[in-house]
C-alpha cells in the first residue's frame, strides 16, 4: 500500500497561498523518520528527496520505496508525502517510476536545450499516465553534487517557457545557487532572472535548489516572486554531524550503553528535527496540510 502522492497539488496550494513546500533529502532511516515526524507535528506537506548516489547507498529505489511507504503506515502520518528523485537521469528516472516514487525530477540541464527538451518530453507523457509529478531543470545549479558538478548559471528564460510549456509539473531554474555550502564572495540570488523566469513561465511553480545558507529575506522574497518549492540537504548534514560529534567529544558513547545507535544516533536525529522545524517555519507550511 502507498500514501505517497504526487507534489502537483501541494505545490499549486502552495504557489497560490504565498509559501513553498521544502524537499528535504534523506539518506538513511533516522533521516526519513526525522523529517516525516516533524511534518506530521508541523501539519506540513513535505517532499522527501532521494539523489541518485543517496538511492544507490540505500540498497537502490526499491528499499527506499519499501522504507518510506512501512513508516508512513507505521508512524500514521497523514500529512501530504512525496516521494522525490533529485537531479534525476533519464534513466534513474524510469527505475524510480518502475520503482514507485511518486515525483521525479529529469536534470537535463547539462544536455544541449534540444536534448533536454526531447528527454523531458518522453517522461512528461510517462508521468502523466501515472500522475506522477515531474520536475524539470533549466541553467545547471551550481555547486557539487554526487559528483556533478555545475557553475551557478542563470538560466535563459526563454529555454524555461521551452521545458515549462512540455507540460512539466515544477521548474528548476537556475538563478545564481549552488548546492552546499556558499561561498563568502558568493553574489546572491539573481532575481532580476528569477522575475524574468515567472514573467516567461505564468502559473508554473518554480523550485529553488540550494536551499542550504540563503538568507531569510532572499528566502522570503523568491517566494513572493513564485518559488513553491525549496529543497534542503546540506543543512540537515550539518547539524546531524554537528550533535553527533557533541555527543562524542562529550565521552556520552562511553558511558553506560551510549554507544547503543539508538542513543548514538538520536542526538543527531533531533538536530535534524530543528532544522526541518526552522525551514518548514521560515517557507510558511506549517499548518498547510489541511
Ligand atoms: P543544499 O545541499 O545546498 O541544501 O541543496 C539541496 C538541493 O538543492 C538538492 O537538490
Amino acid at each position: 500500500m502507498s500514501n505517497l502522492v504526487s507534489a502537483k497539488e501541494m505545490l499549486n496550494k502552495a504557489r497560490d497561498g504565498k509559501y513553498a513546500v521544502g524537499q528535504f533529502n534523506i539518506n538513511n532511516l533516522e533521516w526519513t523518520k526525522a523529517i516525516l515526524l516533524t511534518a506530521e507535528e508541523l501539519r506540513s506537506p513535505v517532499i522527501l528527496g532521494v539523489s541518485e548516489g543517496a538511492g544507490k547507498y540505500m540498497c537502490g529505489y526499491k528499499t527506499v520505496v519499501g522504507m518510506v511507504n512501512g513508516m508512513m503506515e507505521e508512524l500514521k502520518i497523514t500529512v501530504p508525502v512525496a516521494l522525490h528523485l533529485d537531479h534525476g537521469s533519464f534513466e534513474g528516472a524510469k527505475a524510480c517510476i518502475n520503482a514507485g516514487f511518486s515525483s521525479i525530477m529529469f536534470d537535463g540541464s547539462h544536455y544541449p536545450i534540444e536534448e533536454n527538451i526531447a528527454k523531458t518530453t518522453a517522461l512528461v507523457n510517462a508521468c502523466d499516465v501515472l500522475g506522477i509529478s515531474l520536475e524539470a531543470e533549466v541553467g545547471s545549479i551550481g555547486g557539487e553534487e554526487d559528483g556533478v558538478v555545475g557553475m551557478g548559471e542563470c538560466a535563459d528564460p526563454n529555454e524555461c517557457k521551452q521545458i515549462a510549456d512540455l507540460g512539466v509539473t515544477m521548474l528548476a531554474a537556475g538563478i545564481g545557487n549552488i548546492h552546499g555550502k556558499y561561498p563568502a564572495n558568493w553574489a546572491g540570488l539573481s532575481f532580476e532572472t528569477l522575475a524574468a523566469v515567472k514573467e516567461k513561465v505564468g502559473d508554473m511553480p518554480l523550485v529553488l535548489h540550494g536551499g542550504t545558507g540563503i538568507p531569510e529575506d532572499m528566502i522570503k522574497k523568491a517566494i513572493s516572486l513564485g518559488v513553491a518549492k525549496i529543497n534542503v540537504n546540506t543543512e540537515c548534514q550539518l547539524s546531524f554531524a554537528a550533535a553527533t560529534r557533541t555527543y562524542i567529544e562529550a565521552g556520552k558513547d562511553q558511558q553506560g550503553k551510549g554507544f547503543d545507535p539508538r542513543k548514538l544516533l538520536a542526538p543527531g536525529f533531533e538536530a535534524i528535527k530543528a532544522t526541518v522545524k526552522e525551514k518548514m517555519e521560515l517557507f510558511g507550511s506549517v499548518g498547510k496540510a489541511d
